[in-house]
């Protein structure tokens, strides 16, 4: 496994092995590795014979600097784990390499950005996107992976490439969760105590929400009111957004519903360290597809 920190070495690293007729896989991330990243590892090392892995943690796409100075870092675990996990290539840039002096080029996909997590987090997207579409220039995969989890992001970046004309095949994976159905996150580790044993309720809103569905309900606002009361028996829990939206577009859906339909949910709980501060999760399902009424049980 080679560490590559500038972006001209990871081309020429890349254009060799194109040259080679290998196949790249990219899997960017900022680090703090858990087992949803190395699901996408591995799907990655399936799809080709190089699997890249960028590990940073990208200050553009961060609100708060305090958020930025929080991001849990764990180089050393990680490049154990990227290693074991059979990774040809870490690249870790810094953050000079890739925003140098005067930098002012953005890409803004603008309306799958404006909901969800766009709303709470302004910018956000805006971000990711650029830094996605630096790392794609810099490690020239023939596939790039992403987390379903984080599905609005995914969204933003299918729609960035497509309209960009990247070239590059855009795969998502579904998410990792712990036992109890909590979805990995790096940041998960700020949850403690009462908060981690009730940060279950979003997993929980979702199942509500789908067998809400499969009994025939077909009301958006009545399942998002599903989902929010669920959450609500979590005392801790503060809810951010719980809504259903269609999951090509992210636009507001209407009753009835009859095709797939995307439940999303973001939600504060108590940091385990810190006085007043909060972590947010994130998570969601695509909801299947309702029964015709005479199939309904
Ligand atoms: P990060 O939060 O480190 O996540 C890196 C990738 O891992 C993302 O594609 C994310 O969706 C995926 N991931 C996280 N938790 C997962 C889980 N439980 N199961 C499956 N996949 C999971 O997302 C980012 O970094 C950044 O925004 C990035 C795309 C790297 C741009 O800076």
């Amino acid at each position: 496994m080679e560490i590559v920190h500038d972006t001209a070495a990871l081309q020429a690293r890349a254009d060799e092995a194109r040259a080679d007729g290998k196949r790249i896989a990219l899997v960017p991330t900022m680090g703090a590795l858990h087992a949803g990243h190395l699901a996408l590892v591995e799907a990655g090392r399936a799809l080709a014979e190089r699997v890249c892995v960028s590990i940073f943690v990208n200050p553009t796409q961060f609100n708060a600097a305090a958020d930025l100075a929080a991001y849990p870092r764990t180089w050393e675990a990680d490049l154990a784990a990227c290693r074991e996990a059979g990774v040809d290539w870490v690249f870790a840039p810094e953050p000079e390499g890739l925003y140098p002096e005067g930098f002012q080029t953005w890409v803004d996909v603008s309306e799958l950005s404006e909901p969800l997590c766009g709303a709470t987090r302004p910018g956000h997207f805006r971000g990711v996107a650029t830094v996605v579409s630096k790392l794609l220039l810099a490690a020239k995969p023939h596939v790039a992976l992403f987390g379903e989890k984080d599905f609005q992001q995914l969204a933003v970046i299918r729609r960035m490439s497509r309209d960009l004309g990247f070239g590059v095949e855009i795969v998502g994976v579904p998410t990792v969760r712990e036992a109890d159905g909590l979805a990995l996150s790096s940041r998960n580790v700020h949850l403690a105590g009462e908060a981690r044993s009730q940060a279950t309720a979003l997993v929980r809103a979702l199942d509500a929400a789908e067998a809400a569905v499969l009994a025939g309900e077909v009301r958006p606002e009545a399942l998002e009111e599903i989902a929010r009361e669920e959450i609500g028996k979590a005392p801790l829990a503060e809810i951010d957004y719980a809504e259903l939206r269609e999951p090509e577009n992210l636009r507001r859906l209407r009753a009835p519903l009859d095709g797939l339909s995307l439940l999303a949910l973001a939600v504060f709980f108590p940091r385990a360290s810190g006085a007043g501060e909060t972590v947010r999760l994130i998570d969601n399902r695509v909801l299947p597809k309702p029964l015709p009424q005479e199939e309904r049980t």
